[in-house]
């Protein structure tokens, strides 16, 4: 039998931007703001990373445009971008160019039951913004719960990948945690029968990361709050490289 290849880790390092905001939103060119998200996606990459990602948030309340355009500069993988579907912030990606961008709910009324993007619900209006990514050539990815009605629906609108929302099963507990996580591995299936790639990610750890080897065709995990809390006590490189230790199966 072949090995199965190892998942391929995408750092959110939109945190670093978090504690750097925690000191310097109202100095934002302080010669003194850090720490620098560009240097952790430096740092993380050195590590093993093979993608860096990060989210431009309308209310901008940890990574700022100048992050994402100095981060896009130094990266050597891959970037990837999660927004938002609004005008505005869709101008600035486009002008950055990403490898991929993740489409994410950022208003109530765009998520879902259990809290990724409503595809099925907001599918006009996520229609032209699909096509104009990848017009730009950007690869696309829906951030959705492993729902039948969703996954069918990111298939329909032609996106390249979904990310599957592992947020319930990493809050749940007992039975509960086994049944979030059927249902991933059921909606992973689901999707790729699709002709959907796999992603998947939010309040993954180093503790519950393994259980998603059970996830049939799975390529990428994004990874964030866990890897940068991590940094804090061994340094984010330590931190990225037992992550990607836990990654090999
Ligand atoms: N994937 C998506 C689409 C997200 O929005 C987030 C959170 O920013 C993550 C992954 C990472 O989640 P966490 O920080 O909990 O690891």
């Amino acid at each position: 039998m072949t090995a199965l290849p190892p998942i391929a880790l995408g750092v959110n390092i939109d945190h670093v931007a978090t504690l750097r905001q925690a000191r310097y939103r109202e100095m934002p060119d302080s010669s003194n703001a850090e720490p620098s998200p560009k240097e952790a996606a430096e740092i993380a990459e050195g590590a093993g990373a093979e993608g860096i990602t990060a989210h431009l948030r309308m209310d901008r309340r940890h990574i700022q445009d100048a992050d994402i355009v100095a981060i896009k500069q130094v990266v050597r993988t891959k970037l990837n971008l999660e927004l938002g579907n609004t005008p505005e912030i869709l101008q600035i990606v486009l002008a950055v160019k990403p490898e991929d961008v993740c489409l994410v709910p950022e208003s109530r009324e765009e998520v879902s039951t259990e809290g990724g993007l409503d595809v099925t619900g907001q599918f006009e209006a996520l229609k032209p913004t699909v096509a104009t990514l990848q017009e730009a050539g950007i690869r696309v990815s829906l951030f959705i719960d492993p729902e039948d009605h969703q996954i069918a629906a990111s298939a329909k609108l032609g996106a390249e990948f979904v990310e599957l929302h592992t947020g319930a099963f990493a809050n749940a507990a007992g039975a509960e945690k086994d049944h979030e996580l059927t249902r991933l591995i059921r909606g992973s299936a689901h999707a790729h029968a699709l002709g959907l790639a796999v992603n998947a990610g939010h309040g993954l750890n180093y503790q519950n990361v393994r259980a998603m080897f059970e996830l049939p065709h799975l390529v990428e995990l994004n990874i964030g709050h866990s890897i940068i809390s991590r940094a804090v006590t061994v340094g984010l490189d330590a931190a990225v490289r037992e992550m990607k230790a836990l990654l090999r199966r």
